[in-house]
């Protein structure tokens, strides 16, 4: 009987023998933690079960040299894809090798829900700009009030889709860089000052207060601009979802190294007295494409991938994100970043 040689039972990865008459007749100890004890002498069929995996068996053993299936299992509640490669060895027994291709399958997976999305937010605006398109040629041609509203309109999509792209290429450029820690010396209050500038045409036209508070710190190191974006992202929010006449608050403050971070910090809170978030989806956030209620921020011109990229910035800076809301009181926002040394 086919007996695993000694220098394969150290392979991290599951190995079984199955003999000329489909017993199994030796497992290295990954396949043991695998299947369990009680699968060496049984058939192979009784333990392995899958279908594709004994088709695949079958064809290679029966004279074909090599031969590759997928089998699944659940382990600690965690779906685990396994890509098997099934070698014939002499008279009929064959050698099966267990590769943990799990995170193949989820990369591939995120890849193609990315495409999705894009695929599908850059749609509709393209969509409703070929249907004006198409108006303006045809029943609104001679209607001169009409094809200034539909010009109007088109404007604004192609605005959200000049929005979606510039985002897109800012989370790509994020993500190229989040290796190399950045180490210039940023002066943090500085940074609010600038981001309460930029967004004080789009507070006022709401009736909305924004107030800085807090002393100036020492500069920390980081990147100015990567910082500006995520203040810039998080007050637009704290503005657009924080509702018409209501103040915003970006509190500076310092804070010594305690639980949950190992060195001192500055904080940025960003206060809005909106109408908050459902605890339920404060975990989601971050993530791309992610949006409470898509139909009101597409509707205020959002795309949801502010937050993902506050994250990666945050991520490359060392820092960190925290979001605290109380529905129909407001959210508070809070940004954490690690006082280092600018060198
Ligand atoms: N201050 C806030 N109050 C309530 N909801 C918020 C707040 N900030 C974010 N959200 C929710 O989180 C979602 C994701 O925010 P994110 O900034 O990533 O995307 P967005 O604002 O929709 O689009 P954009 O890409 O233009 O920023 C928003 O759609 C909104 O539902
Ligand atoms: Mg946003």
């Amino acid at each position: 009987m086919p007996d695993l040689p000694l220098i394969l039972r150290g392979v991290p990865d599951p190995m079984i023998v199955i003999g000329a008459d489909g017993l199994i007749t030796d497992m290295n100890p990954a396949a043991r933690g695998l299947f369990g004890d009680w699968a060496l002498g049984r058939d192979h069929g009784a333990v392995l079960r899958q279908p594709p995996v004994l088709a695949a068996i079958a064809a290679v053993l029966g004279g074909e040299g090599e031969g590759q299936a997928d089998f699944t299992r659940t382990q600690r509640g965690r779906d685990v894809l396994y890509r098997v490669t099934i070698t014939r060895l002499t008279e009929g027994a064959g050698l099966l090798h267990f590769a943990d291709v799990t995170h193949i399958g989820e990369a591939e997976e995120m890849r193609r829900g990315f495409v999705a999305n894009v695929s599908h937010e850059l749609r509709s605006p393209l969509t409703a700009l070929m249907g004006f398109i198409e108006t303006l040629r045809g029943p609104a041609r001679n209607d001169p009030e009409a094809r200034m509203r539909f010009l109007d309109i088109m404007e604004e999509e192609a605005q959200r889709m000049n929005r979606l792209v510039s985002d897109l290429l800012s989370l790509a450029r994020v993500e190229g860089t989040e290796r190399q820690r950045p180490a210039h010396p940023v002066d943090l209050r500085g940074v609010l000052e600038g981001v309460a500038a930029t967004l004080k045409g789009q507070a006022e036209a709401q009736g909305s207060k924004l107030e800085i508070t807090g002393e100036t710190p020492a500069p920390i190191p980081g990147d100015r601009d990567q910082l500006t974006q995520v203040f810039v992202n998080l007050t637009e929010n704290a503005l657009k979802y924080g509702g018409p006449n209501r103040p915003v608050t970006l509190a500076l403050s310092e804070a010594a190294a305690g639980p949950g971070f190992r060195h001192p910090h500055l904080r940025v809170d960003v206060i809005d007295r909106g109408a908050g978030i459902e605890p339920a989806h404060l975990p989601r956030l971050t993530e791309r494409f992610y949006r409470v209620d898509s139909h009101r921020s597409r509707a205020m011109g959002g795309t949801g991938l502010g937050l993902a990229i506050v994250k990666h910035i945050l991520n490359r800076h060392q820092g960190k994100l925290t979001i605290r809301s109380r529905t129909g009181e407001g959210s508070v926002f809070s940004v954490f970043l690690p006082k280092g040394s600018a060198d």
